[in-house]
């Protein structure tokens, strides 16, 4: 069975204690996770290493970046590179996310550079993807997201897409609390293993977790993790109650 993940992105919130308090709150609140699920924490920047303290040793349990620079190293203030996020012991990063996309300009030409480098330094990708909405609306969803992942993800090779993470958020559900219908997630998951399915073909792409991220919480976690193409999810604002948060762990596939 592909891994089913429950991913917590805090975007940029929270206070060191804060952040602190959540994780013990979420370690003592009843979770459980089984050898194919996994929990992982994309924390701002300055909390990683001591979020990543209090997780290590941890089953399943892992801290991700939220973005890595696209460049190798040398002068560009106030980025931070995959090399580094590999000398301090990461697996994980986030790519793509729509507000990077949004308010930094990342380009899908961009993102396939920082898949490249975060594959370089054994981080694993999780490759955010997913319409605004006037292209929900104007019903191109289908053909925007594949572009998305044909631009950035298709220049790598089978064996380095294979075991990826890709994550699907429409935009138009990102902390607006309208969630897609599970219906509606299914169907767009189902089409991006399609997608994968014809440029790396079945087994591939079978083998492939697609999150679904978008106003996901404790209610309606369950339905949408229950469809057959969504592999868990990338949380927000939920992400920040422990409570919340350990129903969606409990929520995955078993
Ligand atoms: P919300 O869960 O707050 O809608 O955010 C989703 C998201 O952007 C996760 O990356």
């Amino acid at each position: 069975m592909r891994k089913q993940i429950a991913a917590a992105n805090w975007k940029m919130n929270l206070s060191l204690p804060q952040a602190e308090e959540l994780i013990i709150a979420l370690l003592e609140t009843d979770h459980s996770l089984n050898d194919h699920q996994l929990a992982i924490f994309a924390v701002p920047f300055p909390y990683i290493i001591p979020v990543k303290q209090m997780l290590d040793g941890r089953q399943n349990i892992f801290v991700a970046a939220q973005n890595c620079s696209a460049n190798k190293n040398g002068a560009y203030t106030g980025e931070t590179s995959a090399e580094m996020l590999q000398s301090i012991g990461l697996k994980y990063v986030l790519i793509g996310h729509s507000e990077r996309r949004e308010y930094n300009h990342e380009t899908n030409a961009e993102l396939a550079k920082k898949v490249n480098i975060a594959m370089e330094h054994q981080l694993q990708p999780i490759f955010c993807c997913g319409e605004p909405l006037q292209i929900r609306e104007a019903g191109t969803q289908n053909s925007y997201v594949e572009t998305q992942l044909k631009e950035s993800l298709f220049h790598l090779p089978a064996e380095q897409i294979s075991g990826f993470v890709v994550a699907y958020e429409p935009i138009w559900a990102i902390g607006t609390g309208k969630t897609a219908s599970s219906g509606q997630a299914q169907e767009m998951h189902a089409h991006i293993r399609t997608v994968l399915a014809t440029q790396y073909g079945n087994e591939i792409a079978d083998g492939i977790t697609i999150l679904y991220g978008g106003s996901v919480k404790a209610a309606n976690a369950l339905e949408i993790f229950g469809q057959p193409d969504v592999d868990g999810g990338l949380v927000g604002g939920a992400s920040l109650v422990a409570t919340e948060f350990a129903a969606i762990i409990n929520s995955l596939k078993k």
